[in-house]
């Protein structure tokens, strides 16, 4: 929030640009927690949601699996991963998305959706639980708590996978996952441009 705080503690006065500029930053930053708490069915009707599902099925096999899904959102990648594995965790902070979440399994008549409280560095599962442990547009903040904490539940033998939305430009994250021996390839995300998408089988 520096750009609140330059805008309202200033050396000089601010312009009323400068104030509309620093409003229009901070309206940007909690835009997508407004829309989770008043209606997640406005994110679940963005554009890049209508990506193609095949992008992540042809990256592993789900049948019968176990998977968490982290930062869940409206469940893009968990309900795809739900069409064949045994039981999917939706790993999610916010409460109203929870409940999207639970609702949108009932009306989709899907019995093996679990929305769950938790964070991508606090996962609420015993090491070695899941077969499959992804992410979309939650991993990178902190690449190597992620990470780490990511690793911990997943099976040797068992699968990660990151589709992270961020652009071709970001460099922090890619070269962390690639130093960790991730695999990665490009698809789009529809309105949102080319995105990477990061796997690797956890030894
Ligand atoms: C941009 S949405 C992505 C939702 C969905 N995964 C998708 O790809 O459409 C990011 C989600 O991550 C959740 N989130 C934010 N910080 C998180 C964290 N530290 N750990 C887990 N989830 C987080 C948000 O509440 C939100 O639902």
């Amino acid at each position: 929030m520096d750009h609140v705080r330059s805008a309202l503690i200033p050396s000089t006065e601010p312009s009323p640009e400068q104030i509309r500029q620093a409003e229009i930053k901070t309206l940007n930053t909690i835009n997508d927690l407004v829309v989770y708490a008043v209606d997640p069915s406005i994110y679940d009707a963005r554009p890049f949601l209508g990506w193609d599902s095949e992008e992540l099925r042809k990256l592993t096999d789900f049948n019968g699996k176990i998977v968490i899904d982290i930062g869940s959102g409206t469940g893009r990648l968990a309900f795809v991963a739900a069409e064949t594995a045994a039981v999917v965790f939706a790993v999610e902070p916010v409460g109203n998305l929870r409940r999207y979440i639970k609702q949108k399994a009932l009306s989709l008549k899907f019995t093996k959706v679990y929305p769950i409280d938790g964070t991508i560095t606090d996962l609420p599962f015993p090491p070695g639980f899941a077969d499959i442990t992804m992410g979309g547009h939650v991993f990178g903040d902190s690449p190597e708590a992620e990470y780490s904490e990511m690793k911990r539940v997943t099976k040797p033998g068992g699968m990660l996978i990151l589709c992270p939305g961020t652009s071709q430009t970001e460099t922090k994250a890619h070269e962390y996952l690639l130093t960790q021996g991730f695999s990665w390839d490009l698809f789009e995300e529809p309105q949102d441009g080319v995105k990477r998408k990061y796997w690797k089988r956890v030894e």
